[in-house]
């Protein structure tokens, strides 16, 4: 991990998660591979297939464009978590 890491506090699928990471970590790579919610994917991440398609804080957003926000307490992500992972 790089020592540009961030804390970051936030609320995924109902569970409060805190931890530190790399700051340049996308949200779809942070949920896959940090907390193993393998339903949303990686695909073209240019935003433009879908794949990575969360809700945060109930917008729909692109997790391959999006960065975590530091100590966001407010911050709820709902990943399809029971989806089959590819
Ligand atoms: S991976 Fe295609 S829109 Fe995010």
């Amino acid at each position: 991990m790089s020592n540009r890491a961030i804390n970051i506090s936030l609320t995924v699928n109902g569970e409060r998660v805190q931890g530190r990471v790399d700051a340049r970590k996308t949200l779809v790579d942070y949920l896959r591979d940090d907390l193993s919610l393998t339903g949303s994917h990686v695909g073209c991440e240019h935003g433009v297939c879908g794949a990575c398609t969360v809700r945060v804080d109930g917008e729909i957003v692109r997790g391959c464009l999006t960065c975590k926000r530091p100590s966001s307490n407010a911050m709820r992500c709902s990943a399809a978590s029971a989806l089959p992972a590819c």
